[in-house]
């Protein structure tokens, strides 16, 4: 069990394997923030990866999960806020490496690519990867030097 929640999110259309992928967290034991949506309707994925992306970057949430039709356009908004390492990720090893190489702390999936028990075995793997540390920390130390600071709020 999390002492701060996994924050998560989607669009329409991610919401379908949010919605399974919320359900499997809880039987993992997470304690999961679902940010929405809450049906099906369609939402522009911009509106719902900056809520996710907003609780990570103010530490309410240890890490983030997002699910729209690729990912990508997730990933794109959520690596806009300060502290934010969201990796796209379509491969369980890619998820390992996103948390060993990149201390990457949001996964955004793609709901329409890549199938259910994929995707459970990204989380699986991104949950339970910790950061190598050493060299990758000093890369790491690199991205956030780049960092301007913003006001996202
Ligand atoms: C929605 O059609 C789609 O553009 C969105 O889910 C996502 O794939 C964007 O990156």
């Amino acid at each position: 069990m999390t002492k701060t929640p996994v924050a998560i999110a989607s669009d329409h259309a991610g919401f379908d394997q949010k919605k399974k992928l919320v359900g499997w967290m809880l039987l993992q034991g997470i304690d999961v923030h679902d940010l929405g949506p809450y049906n099906d309707e369609r939402v522009d994925y911009p509106d719902y990866g900056a809520l996710v992306a907003e609780e990570v970057s103010q530490g309410k949430a240890i890490s983030g999960v997002l699910v729209c039709g690729t990912g990508i356009g997730m990933a794109i908004t959520a690596n806009k806020f300060s502290g934010i390492r969201a990796a796209n990720i379509t491969t369980p090893q890619f998820a390992e490496l996103a948390r060993e190489h990149n201390d990457a702390n949001i996964a955004t999936l793609s709901g329409r690519f890549v199938d259910l028990e994929t995707n459970k075995k990204i989380l699986a793997a991104f949950f339970s990867t910790p950061f190598g540390e050493g060299r990758h920390a000093d890369r790491v130390n690199k991205i956030k030097a780049l960092e301007t600071p913003v006001d996202n709020h």
